[in-house]
């Protein structure tokens, strides 16, 4: 491939060569290299033709090696045939659900999903004619009473967001299989490290990779994982919609993932200790964890969990602004921050935030009073963290 170039080019023709073909050998590095570059370079056109059989490298919208890898690894990751690597977790969500439905469809949903995940429902699917209908996925009376002839779509996360309800997914996907349809999971408060939807029974699975899986809160990106067939359907929308992935991005969530099982035991472990403590406060109204045992999903998290429950917690405290104003502000270790999963404890606050725009009577009907902190643990050390929350907590509410 690469032509020497001699004296008789201009200094500024050499200027754009030299170096672009560096020849000595560099592979088998032992980190994944970054690549950058937008496309890659063929000899002629039967290089060309060769080079679109063998699904290699032309062009980075279609394809990377670093989101190639990222791939590779969620396929392992979420145990799937195969996966998109998308610029973020809303990137995955829409791409899986837009690829995966048509007009006529109708999707049924639980009730309490990410704030724009629902916004993905009823502002854009609903313009192409595709209506959603939301239920508690928890309760799976109302989720066949729901379904219709024409519901192609079942979509669930596997811990609801901020409340913890935990809906059955092997109970679900029979029920979605039994219609002729197909049940998606947004897996970002677990991962794949703590259970995998798909040998569940799910078809597709979506994570925000941004969250727990990358877990140092320094990169936005997303996958869809499952059937080949469906993955199929998401990467040739995924290429004109080009909601990909960069490298970057690619290699930081790769190198996150890579300590995504030491990290998350640990938040499972912080996240039990921190409910069960926070439990025992007089001062604290609710605390919604599966840990606790009178969790209504308690026993279905455990079997489902193996035992670890996550890293997410949500806790209901007095409804009075100034006083968790005061709260948050004594507590040394725990900060607000607009996102969740990383090394760091972090708060949340449901109302002004995730389902700012769900109407009040809704919103209570899902659990979330204007007292609800969400609490994303982090991995400090257990004791430090349950201290920290107490004497905050006996700072503020006296
Ligand atoms: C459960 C869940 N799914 C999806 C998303 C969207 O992820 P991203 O911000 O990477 O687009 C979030 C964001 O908080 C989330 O909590």
């Amino acid at each position: 491939m690469h032509q020497e170039l001699d004296d008789s080019f201009a200094f500024e023709t050499r200027l754009l060569n030299e170096g672009a073909y560096f020849r000595l050998s560099a592979s088998d590095p032992e980190a994944l290299p970054i690549h950058l570059s937008t496309a890659h370079n063929v000899e002629d056109l039967a290089g060309l033709e060769k080079r679109y059989q063998e699904k290699g490298f032309c062009y980075n919208r279609n394809r990377n090696p670093n989101r190639a890898a990222l791939i590779e690894l969620m396929n392992y990751v979420e145990g799937g045939e195969d996966s998109i690597g998308c610029s973020s977790g809303m990137g995955a969500i829409s791409t899986a659900i837009i690829a995966n439905t048509k007009a006529g469809d109708h999707v049924l949903s639980d009730q309490t999903l990410y704030g724009e995940t629902v916004e993905i429902f009823t502002d854009v699917l609903s313009k192409y004619g595709v209506e959603t209908t939301f239920v508690d996925f928890t309760d799976l009376k109302a989720v066949k009473t729901a379904m219709r002839a024409n519901t192609t779509m079942f979509y669930t996360e596997t811990v609801s967001n901020p409340i913890c309800l935990v809906p059955d997914l092997r109970a679900l996907a029979d029920m979605a299989h039994a219609n002729g349809s197909i049940l998606v999971v947004d897996n970002t408060f677990m991962t794949g490290a703590l259970v995998k939807p798909l040998k569940l029974g799910a078809d597709l699975v979506v994570n925000s990779l941004t969250k727990f899986a990358s877990g140092h809160s320094d990169v936005v990106c997303g996958a869809v994982t499952g059937r080949a067939d469906l993955i199929k359907k998401a990467h040739n929308l995924q290429v004109l919609l080009g909601s990909q992935t960069d490298p970057f991005s690619a290699w930081l969530t790769m190198r996150g993932m890579r300590t995504l099982e030491l990290r998350i035991k640990k938040q499972c472990e912080n996240a039990a200790a921190l409910a069960h403590a926070l439990k025992d406060n007089p001062r604290v109204l609710k605390v919604n964890h599966p840990s606790l045992k009178d969790h209504p999903q308690h026993e279905l998290a455990k079997k489902m969990f193996n035992g670890c429950y996550g890293g997410m917690l949500s806790i209901e405290l007095p409804d009075d602004r100034t006083k968790m104003n005061l709260f948050m502000r004594t507590l040394k270790l725990a900060h607000y921050a607009m996102t969740l999963g990383g090394y760091r404890t972090t708060l949340s606050y449901p109302v002004l935030s995730s389902h700012d725009s769900v109407p009040e009577e809704i919103r209570l009907k899902m659990g979330i009073t204007n007292g609800t902190l969400r609490i994303s643990v982090g991995i400090e050390n257990t004791e430090d963290l349950v201290k920290d929350f107490t004497q905050a907590l006996e700072t503020a509410y006296v």
